[in-house]
């Protein structure tokens, strides 16, 4: 835990962007280009809890590769989000814009790092994952599905759906075990998490883990799977999550001014060499 996560009790600030489009019409699933709805059907069908358990047992031996947090971030630029109805910009983009609008509040340094690597988890897909194992909502598997999960209509596709033991509303967990108990559906939080797990305090490995989560932190649905911590540490999450989106709207960022800034940040948390 690094000296300013001492006060990191409650989030005490809120957000101050000046948008060129109306808050309603981010996160517009309908009409939603074709894409998305692809994407999602894919992702529905796809991301049973067995599916999660494999990819957890692949992934978080974090034995895939050593990478500096910068050179990952520029290695994950390629990249171009199926699920993102808002950007067209790249990652590296998205990602110093998320920061920088942290850093423009005024928030500590750990929260503008926590903005500039939380999709960094998204290299998955660069190993070959498909987008819909990685990238968009993510959901817990192993119990009832909300209706409040988006686009939840594709979910009638998932053999999970089928299986009695995971359609009651606890499922296979117990009322307010906490959602690190949960398995949600697998993607670039939860890698994510895991990946930064040593380095961040512990609000900005929330952001990180659950800031894909917004059947929970938007929809406040699964109530009855957080314990008291979780309940604690997701004004974290709703407050992170005001600046993902919503940065979204803003112009393209200089990604070689702003680099020796967050270079010092990463330098400052994380190690030279981070395993993936
Ligand atoms: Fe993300
Ligand atoms: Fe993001």
């Amino acid at each position: 835990m690094t000296e300013s996560a001492a006060n990191v009790s409650s989030p005490n600030a809120s957000l101050r962007v000046d948008l060129d489009k109306k808050v309603e019409d981010f996160r517009a699933y309908e009409p939603a280009p074709e894409r998305v709805h692809t994407f999602y059907r894919l992702n529905h069908a796809h991301q049973t809890r067995a599916f999660v358990q494999a990819k957890k047992q692949q992934y978080l031996g974090l034995d895939h590769r050593r990478m500096g947090i910068w050179p990952a971030l520029e290695y994950l630029n390629t990249l171009v989000d199926d699920s993102d109805p808002d950007t067209e910009l790249s990652q590296i983009d998205h990602c110093l814009q998320t920061a920088e609008a942290i850093r423009r509040d005024g928030h500590p340094d750990w929260f503008q790092l926590a903005g500039l690597v939380h999709d960094l988890g998204k290299v998955l897909c660069l190993w070959g994952e498909p987008q819909w194992a990685v990238v968009g909502d993510t959901f817990p598997t192993g119990c009832a599905y909300s209706p409040k999960i988006v686009l939840s209509e594709y979910l009638k596709d998932n053999p999970d759906n089928g299986d009695p033991r995971y359609q009651t509303r606890l499922g296979v967990y117990e009322e307010n075990c906490g959602f690190d108990k949960v398995d949600l559906s697998w993607g670039h939080d939860e890698y994510m998490y895991h990946v930064a797990r040593p380095y961040l305090p512990e609000p900005a490995l929330y952001m990180l883990r659950y800031h894909s989560f917004y059947a929970a932190h938007r929809e406040d649905e699964y109530a009855y799977l957080m314990d008291d911590r979780d309940r604690e540490m997701f004004a974290w999450v709703k407050l992170f999550n005001q600046y993902d989106l919503y940065s979204k709207d803003h112009a393209k960022p200089d990604a070689t001014a702003l680099r020796p800034y967050y270079e010092a940040l990463i330098e400052k948390y994380f190690p030279a060499q981070v395993r993936f």
